[in-house]
């Protein structure tokens, strides 16, 4: 039954060799999760964000999608909004560095996939058959669709996100985005284990795993409770005022692209009283003149009072504490800031700029 299947699904292989629901037949989990990610949803098509700035941006007109270098590694004019598919990041072999933006050198051999595997870090496996007691048993090793390649040190240490990650300058050589390389740096901490955590589930039907790479890229978009354990919350009673302290545990800014808005909410419970204390905002805004701007007419950063990677910050209420007292501090945020929704047409979108909790917390003061 098992051989029949994989016969059947062999056959639909070769019959559509360039279909990525060939991975989806032996990667279920996988690819399901990867339908709801934001890499999957990253074009004009899906992600309504992303199509509401390309719709202003000056490139429109000339219908030059320069954004598809990122957004689309595959757009061609058959594939268009075809957005990140699972060759785009498994067949990257190296990024190479630039001002502009950075680049990703892609594999060009055919069914060649690198990925990541403890214990595995020199082996390149390619797929056998061996059979034994007449043909009964068969003992399989590696992927009867591809070869896989475990020897890609940019798979263990997160530098393969860095070729779309990393900056994007305009046109004025301003960086409109950077992500901090510190997070691609080591092994036992970066972009993957955080964003790519091990979940519940087989990674192939075909050899059986207990869990898998989450595929889903918990984000601000997508799953980010998976995220909230990187943020702590702890608060300090001082003189005459208390603190409220955030530790961003990341190693890049806590939200990075410049539409998002971090915002702590806190109120403070006293004698069957609830108090709303003032909400702090957090966010790193571009512009030009002093004046926020879209990104492509941007020459400098307008704003900054985003948490930084690594950082705690303390937010400082101006309110001694007594015993009794209850805090709740809610940490979260707007995928677009409510001020800018208008300007980009969004203002029917509302799951947009709902506000989103990352973290809350609750304090009993003693
Ligand atoms: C016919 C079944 C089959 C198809 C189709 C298939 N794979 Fe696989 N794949 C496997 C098997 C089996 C393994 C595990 C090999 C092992 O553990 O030795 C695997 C392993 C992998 C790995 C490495 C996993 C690791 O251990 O780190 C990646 C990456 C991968 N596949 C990606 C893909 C992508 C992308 C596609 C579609 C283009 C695809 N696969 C299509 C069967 C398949
Ligand atoms: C160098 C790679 C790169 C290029 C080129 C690029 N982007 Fe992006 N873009 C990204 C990455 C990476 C993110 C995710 C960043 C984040 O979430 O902080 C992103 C996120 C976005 C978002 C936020 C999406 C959301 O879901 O909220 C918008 C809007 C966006 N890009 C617009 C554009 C437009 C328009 C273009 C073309 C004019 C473009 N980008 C070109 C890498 C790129
Ligand atoms: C220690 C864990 C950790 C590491 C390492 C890490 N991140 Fe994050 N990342 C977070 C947290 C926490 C957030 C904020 C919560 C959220 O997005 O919901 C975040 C947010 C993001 C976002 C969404 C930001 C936005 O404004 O849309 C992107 C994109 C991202 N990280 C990419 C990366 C990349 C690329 C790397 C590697 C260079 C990396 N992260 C390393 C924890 C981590
Ligand atoms: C944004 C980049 C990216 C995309 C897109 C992507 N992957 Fe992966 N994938 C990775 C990385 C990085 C790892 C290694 C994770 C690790 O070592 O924990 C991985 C691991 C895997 C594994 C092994 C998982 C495990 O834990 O054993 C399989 C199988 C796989 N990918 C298949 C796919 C398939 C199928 C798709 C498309 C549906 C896909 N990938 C899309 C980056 C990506
Ligand atoms: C081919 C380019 C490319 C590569 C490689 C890539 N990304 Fe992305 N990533 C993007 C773009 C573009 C977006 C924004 C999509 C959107 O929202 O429209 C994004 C968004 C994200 C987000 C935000 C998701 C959300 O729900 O808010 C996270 C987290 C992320 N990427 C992590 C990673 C990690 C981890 C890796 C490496 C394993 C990686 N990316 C590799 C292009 C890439």
């Amino acid at each position: 039954m098992r051989l029949i299947l994989t016969l059947m699904v062999l056959l639909s292989i070769t019959l559509s060799a360039n279909n990525l629901n060939t991975c989806k037949s032996c990667h279920p989990t996988i690819y399901n999760e990867f339908e709801q990610s934001y890499h999957k949803k990253s074009t004009v098509k899906y992600d309504k964000v992303h199509k509401a700035v390309w719709d202003k941006h000056p490139s429109k007109m000339e219908e030059d999608y320069t954004c598809a270098k990122c957004h689309a590694p595959e757009e061609t004019k058959d594939t268009a909004h075809k957005g990140i598919t699972c060759i785009s990041c498994h067949t990257i072999i190296d990024i190479e560095k630039h001002t502009e933006s950075n680049k990703n050198i892609y594999e060009t051999k055919d069914k060649t996939l690198y990925s990541a595997q403890k214990g595995m870090e020199d082996q390149k496996i390619i797929y056998k058959e061996k059979s034994s007691m007449f043909g009964l048993v068969k003992d399989v090793t590696g992927s009867p669709y591809h070869d896989i390649d475990y020897t890609n040190k940019n798979f263990y240490t997160g530098k393969i996100c860095m070729g779309c990650h990393s900056h994007k300058q305009n046109e004025k050589k301003f960086n409109v985005c950077t992500t901090d390389l510190a997070g691609a740096k080591n092994e036992k901490s970066n972009c993957i284990t955080c964003h790519m955590p091990q979940v519940l589930g087989s990674s192939t039907t075909i050899r059986q795993s207990k869990t898998h790479a989450f595929h889903g890229f918990a984000g601000v978009r997508n799953s980010p409770e998976l995220l909230a354990k990187y943020v702590d919350i702890s608060y300090q009673a001082l003189d005459n005022e208390f603190e409220i302290i955030v530790h961003n545990k990341a190693p890049h800014n806590l939200l990075i692209h410049p539409l998002r808005i971090v915002k702590l909410k806190t109120v403070l419970k006293r004698d069957g009283k609830s108090e709303e204390l003032r909400t702090h905002t957090f966010m790193k805004i571009i512009g030009t003149d002093g004046k926020p701007s879209m990104p492509w007419l941007a020459t400098e950063i307008v704003k900054d009072n985003m948490i930084k990677g690594d950082e705690k910050r303390s937010i400082k209420f101006d309110k001694a504490l007594k015993s009794g007292d209850e805090i709740e501090v809610v940490l979260g945020y707007h995928i677009v800031n409510p001020k800018v929704v208008k300007s980009l047409g969004l203002e029917d979108e509302k799951e947009l700029y709902k506000f989103i909790i990352l973290k809350s917390s609750y304090f009993k003061i003693k």
